[in-house]
């Protein structure tokens, strides 16, 4: 019997072999939207890495949605050449289901990447900062530009660029989209009340709020294929006082569950300044997700943050708290976590056959390497070599 973080889900016509998957991960490395050779060595590594799902990162459906100069896009013809590229390289060693996160960072685009955050997090303009746009002409906070309010066109076009980048998805390989309403980036923008202060039928109630996000991804899940799922990262709350709450997620989920989409991945925060932060301890967002699994019992869910050991993983599935488990900085700290924590639950890790002289069934220094619990899980005290 598999481990519950080692049992296959299937969401449509994907079958993930577990319940394992990389978070996205910015990497602010493209030039142009366009993916580099650093976006194909970082994510052939998670292809390799025994992982259930491999998500690419924020990737922005317009030049102006991105976060930063270096945000990937699928945005243009060369964009989608270069992803289309990566996706076939991939698969030329590598079944790993792949999927790309799509978004739009609205009044948060036009910022520097975190290594450089120390010079101020907007560009200048002869640094090449762009005008953003917002549901509100309301800046983020202190010293962020001051958006244009999006107007009927403006909507329109944004929903076009959510639907081409879908389509452009499908054309380039990708298995699976998930489309980003958390961290205070566009689409979460209009779902909370601290970015959106529109008086139209996309501001006041939550109804309201929901409506733009919600036509986004409808139109979304027209556009891409039946048989490949569409999963949303949602915010659990948005930690700030008058923000979304939980109960809020809750609704939105059901709503999400109603157009067809097949997980929520609760993550939480960043869409205004001033958050009250809860105590950030191994697995602080897992109770977002189990209420969201409780309340929305036929939609999956994935759940985040500090998710750091093969146990924990694991009875999070086992316990039905979540269905699927992401990864995210113990994945860059470990790019093979899922074929060590395939050892340690006693599965059996997916490791390439080139690769396999380090499996610890041949190698008897694995236990060395990985601790005395692994040596139980592979019961290798008295290995040699085959
Ligand atoms: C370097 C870095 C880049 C990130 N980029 C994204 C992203 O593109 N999209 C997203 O939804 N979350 C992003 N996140 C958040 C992670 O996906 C994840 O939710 C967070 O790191 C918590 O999980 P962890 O404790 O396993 O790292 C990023 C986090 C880090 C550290």
């Amino acid at each position: 019997m598999p481990s519950a973080l080692f049992t296959p889900i299937r969401m449509r016509g994907l079958e993930l072999p577990n319940r394992v998957v990389l978070s996205p991960l910015c990497q602010f490395m493209a030039k142009d939207g366009t993916a580099q050779p650093w976006h194909f060595m970082n994510a052939s590594q998670y292809a390799v890495s025994g992982a259930g799902l491999v998500i690419l990162e924020a990737t922005a459906v317009e030049d102006i949605g991105r976060i930063t100069l270096g945000c990937l896009g699928l945005y243009s013809d060369e964009n989608e050449k270069a992803l289309t590229d990566y996706v076939k390289g991939m698969r030329s060693y590598s079944n790993t289901p792949i999927g790309i996160q799509l978004s739009h960072a609205g009044r948060k685009a036009s910022t520097r990447p975190t290594w450089e955050l120390h010079k101020g997090h907007n560009l200048k303009p002869e640094e090449g900062a762009w005008d953003v746009v917002g549901p509100t002409a309301e800046a983020f906070g202190e010293g962020w530009p001051v958006p244009k309010e999006l107007n009927a066109q403006g909507l329109t076009h944004i929903l076009d660029c959510f639907v081409d980048s879908t389509r452009r998805a499908h054309r380039c390989g990708f298995d699976m989209i998930e489309v980003h309403v958390a961290h205070g980036y566009l689409l979460h923008q209009f779902l909370s009340p601290l970015a959106n202060k529109r008086s139209d039928k996309y501001g006041g109630s939550l109804e309201n709020r929901m409506r733009f996000p919600l036509e986004v991804i409808a139109a979304m899940r027209a556009a891409f294929p039946d048989d490949k799922p569409i999963g949303v990262r949602i915010t659990g709350r948005d930690l700030n006082v008058g923000g979304l709450e939980l109960d809020d997620a809750v609704i939105f989920s059901r709503e999400l569950q109603k157009l067809g989409i097949d997980y929520v991945t609760p993550s939480a925060g960043n869409v205004a300044p001033g958050m009250i932060l809860p105590k950030i301890e191994p697995g602080y967002l897992v109770p977002f997700a189990e209420r969201i699994k409780k309340d929305v019992p036929d939609l999956n869910v994935m759940t985040v943050g500090l998710i750091v050991l093969p146990e924990q993983a694991n009875e999070i599935i086992a316990s039905g708290k979540a269905d699927m488990v992401a990864i995210g900085r113990a994945f860059m700290d470990d790019p093979r976590w899922a074929w060590h924590a395939a050892v340690a639950l006693g599965d059996a890790p997916a490791i390439p056959p080139a690769w396999n002289r380090a499996n610890p069934k041949v190698w008897p220094a694995y236990p060395m390497v990985h601790g005395a619990s692994r040596e139980l899980a592979t019961g290798m005290g008295h290995m040699t070599r085959e």
